[in-house]
């Protein structure tokens, strides 16, 4: 069936992959992203997928952004909540600065784009969330004391979530993607880099796609009785 889906920061990178995996799947898909216009434009000319700027740390703006979505395209079904940033520093370097940039963006911007969404989809008894965490939220990593508490922090909010939403016919989930190749992986230094493909028993990095697919499967109307669950897309480089 098509539904209207957002995908925040869905106009590069896995948010990219996961925009044009649904609208494959028939959807009316609305991409944000938060400051890249000239990505942004490509990225509708391209594929035909309307985008909208705003900051997902700011709740005003996710709810007027929210708002024109379901002007233009009708009331959200799907949420893909992926915008998300890193800031790495070894603890001891990381400023205040560094720590609060990233939990406003990957942890109190899930809120922020779940929460305007929400009582539309209790009202009309269905809803399908799906964030985005990392294998980097389940194991921790060095130099990401940021990043990592904001990902384990999204699973904590899935899984509260799907326990709220159940009985009115939304679920909430989460994927974590091990380390995939786009440009936040990318930027890297390269011998770490390698030295993390050296620890995926795949011997590669993931591909976008790889976890647009877990996504389309996880906001599919099939997928209702999968609720509050994990799904690690790594490589085989962690399992919990
Ligand atoms: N484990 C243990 N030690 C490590 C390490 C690791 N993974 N990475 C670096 N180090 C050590 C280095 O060997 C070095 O040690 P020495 O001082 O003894 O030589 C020290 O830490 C680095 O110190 P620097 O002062 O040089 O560090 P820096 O301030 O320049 O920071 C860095 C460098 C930011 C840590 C850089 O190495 C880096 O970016 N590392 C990768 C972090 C990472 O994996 N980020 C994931 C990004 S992708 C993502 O987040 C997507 C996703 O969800 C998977």
């Amino acid at each position: 069936m098509a539904r209207t889906a957002l995908v925040t920061g869905g106009s590069r990178g896995i948010g990219a992959a996961i925009s044009k995996a649904l609208k494959a799947e028939g959807h009316n898909v609305a991409a944000t992203y938060a400051g890249n216009d000239g990505a942004a434009a490509k990225f509708t000319e391209e594929t035909g997928i309307k985008t909208y700027k705003w900051n997902v740390g700011s709740y005003e703006e996710s709810k007027a952004g929210i708002a024109r979505v379901e002007e233009d395209l009708g009331p959200i079904d799907i949420v893909v909540a992926n915008a998300g940033i890193t800031r790495d520093a070894p603890f001891h370097k990381m400023s205040p600065e560094q720590w609060q940039e990233v939990i406003d963006t990957n942890l109190t911007g899930v809120f922020n784009t779940i929460h305007p969404i929400w009582p539309g989809m209790r009202e009309r008894g269905f809803g399908r969330i799906v964030v985005i965490s990392s294998i980097n939220g389940q194991k921790g990593q060095f130099a990401q004391v940021n990043y990592a508490a904001t990902k384990a922090g999204d699973l904590g909010i899935v899984k509260s979530l799907a326990q709220e939403g159940a009985a009115k016919g939304i679920t909430a989930n989460a994927v974590c993607p091990g380390y995939i190749a786009t440009e936040m992986v990318m930027a890297v230094p390269e011998k770490v880099r390698e030295s993390i493909i050296g620890m995926i028993p795949a011997g590669r990095l993931g591909e976008p796609e790889e976890i647009a697919r877990c996504v389309t499967f996880l906001s599919s109307d099939d997928a209702g009785f999968i609720n509050g669950s994990t799904i690690s897309a790594n490589g085989g480089q962690f399992f919990v």
